[in-house]
C-alpha cells in the first residue's frame, strides 16, 4: 500500500515538474538544466560531445550547429533590441576574438588592466548565442539581465544574416569584426575541437577535419561566406563598423590598438596605449586566467591537457600541419572562393 501511495506521488511531481517546465520559455529550460547539471558536477554528461544540425531559423534561413544551441537562442537573438552604446566583436570561431574583446574593453575602461584582471573577459564581454558559454551561462539571458545603465559588451560568430534583426538594418551600436587566415584559423578551430570535450563533435583526423572546413561541415557552417558578407557590410558601414585581421594584429599590434581607439572615439595617452599593448601580447594574455578560459578547463568544459585555448598565437603554424597536396588543394579552392575579394590575407609571416 506504502508502495503504492509512494510510487503515485513521485509519478504526480515528476509529472507536475514537466508541465511546469514546459510553460518555460526554451532559454530558461536550458538555463535551468544547465545550472542544475553544472551544481550537481554532471555537465560532461549534460554537454556531450553533440552532432552538427543544419538547423532552420525563425528568419527563414539555416545554419550547421550542435542542435541545443539554436533550440533557445538564435530566434531569440535575432529578436534583441540593441542599444547605441553597444560594443559587438563579430567573428568566425578562432579568429582572434578573444584577444580583440580584451583590447577592446581596456580601450573603452581606459587601460584599466588593474580592472581587467579581476574578472573574467567571458563575463565583461557576453557571448550572446551560447547556450552556455563554456560553463559561463547563457549569453542572451545574461545580457538580458545586465541593469539598464551598464554599457553592453557582446561577443557573437553569428553570420552577419543572422545577427539581431536591429543590428542588421540599422547598424546602431559600434561592430568590430575579427578575420583571421583561413589556413590558421583551421589549425587552431581542430586544436579547439578537440579540446571542448562538451559542446562540440568530435574533429576526426586533421585531413578529415581540413575536409569538412572546406566542405563548411563545421559550426557555424561556410568561413568564405561568414567573411565575405562581413566585409561586404563594412564597405557601407565605416562609421559603425570596423574590419581587424589577426595578422595586421600580430604585425603591429600598437598600431591596431590606436585605430581601435579612433574608431571608438577614445582618446588615450601614449602610456595608456603602452599599457594595453603590453597587456596584450601573446605571452602575457596566455597566462592571464581571466583572458586565458582556466575557468572552463576548471569546469570540464574544456580540457587544457588536449590543448590549451591559448594555444601558440602566429601566423603561419599552418605550415606544421597541411601537407604538400592538402595545401595545394587548398590554395586552389581558395582562389575560386575568394577571385572577385577585395579582401587579402597574409598566410606567411616572413613575406
Ligand atoms: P591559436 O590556436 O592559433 O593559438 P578566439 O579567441 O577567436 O577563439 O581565437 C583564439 C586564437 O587566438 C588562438 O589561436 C589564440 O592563441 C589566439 N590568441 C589569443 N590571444 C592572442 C594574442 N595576444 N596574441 C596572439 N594570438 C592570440
Amino acid at each position: 500500500m506504502c508502495l503504492v501511495v509512494g510510487f503515485t506521488i513521485v509519478v504526480i511531481v515528476v509529472l507536475s515538474s514537466v508541465l511546469w517546465f514546459r510553460t518555460l520559455r526554451a532559454a530558461d529550460q536550458i538555463d535551468l538544466l544547465l545550472n542544475i547539471s553544472f551544481k550537481l558536477g554532471i555537465q560532461r554528461f549534460v554537454l556531450r560531445r553533440p552532432v552538427l544540425h543544419n538547423l532552420s531559423l525563425a528568419n527563414g534561413r539555416t545554419l550547421l550547429m550542435p542542435r541545443a544551441f539554436l533550440k533557445y537562442s538564435i530566434d531569440e537573438v535575432l529578436k534583441l533590441d540593441i542599444r547605441h552604446d553597444d560594443i559587438i566583436v563579430s567573428s568566425y570561431m578562432k579568429a582572434g576574438t578573444t584577444w580583440v574583446s580584451e583590447i577592446v574593453w581596456l580601450i573603452c575602461h581606459n587601460a584599466d588592466t588593474v580592472a581587467a584582471k579581476q574578472s573574467s573577459v567571458h563575463r565583461r564581454f557576453v557571448y550572446v548565442e551560447a547556450l552556455d558559454h563554456q560553463g559561463f551561462g547563457c549569453g542572451l539571458q545574461t545580457i538580458e539581465k545586465l541593469p539598464e545603465e551598464r554599457r553592453r559588451y557582446i561577443k557573437t560568430h553569428l553570420p552577419f544574416e543572422l545577427l539581431p534583426n536591429e543590428l542588421q538594418r540599422s547598424g546602431k551600436g559600434k561592430m568590430i569584426y575579427v578575420a583571421r587566415n583561413p589556413k590558421d584559423l583551421c589549425v587552431s578551430l581542430y586544436h579547439f575541437y578537440k579540446m571542448v570535450v562538451t559542446g562540440l563533435p568530435e574533429p576526426g583526423t586533421w585531413s578529415e577535419f581540413l575536409s569538412n572546413f572546406c566542405r563548411s561541415n563545421v559550426a557555424y557552417g561556410s568561413w568564405f561566406r561568414h567573411v565575405e558578407k562581413y566585409w561586404q557590410v563594412y564597405q557601407e558601414r565605416k562609421d559603425t563598423m570596423y574590419f581587424v585581421t589577426y595578422e595586421n594584429l600580430k604585425k603591429d599590434l600598437k598600431e591596431e590598438v590606436k585605430k581601435l581607439a579612433g574608431f571608438l572615439e577614445k582618446e588615450l595617452s601614449d602610456e595608456e596605449i603602452d599599457r594595453i599593448v603590453r597587456h596584450c601580447t601573446f605571452a602575457n594574455l596566455s597566462v592571464n586566467q581571466n583572458a586565458n578560459y582556466s575557468e572552463a578547463d576548471a569546469s570540464g568544459v574544456m580540457d587544457f591537457k588536449i590543448s590549451k585555448f591559448m594555444r601558440k598565437g602566429e601566423v603561419g603554424d599552418w605550415k606544421n600541419y597541411f601537407t604538400i597536396n592538402q595545401n595545394d588543394e587548398f590554395d586552389r579552392m581558395f582562389q575560386e572562393r575568394t577571385k572577385d575579394w577585395t579582401l587579402k590575407f597574409e598566410f606567411d609571416p616572413s613575406n
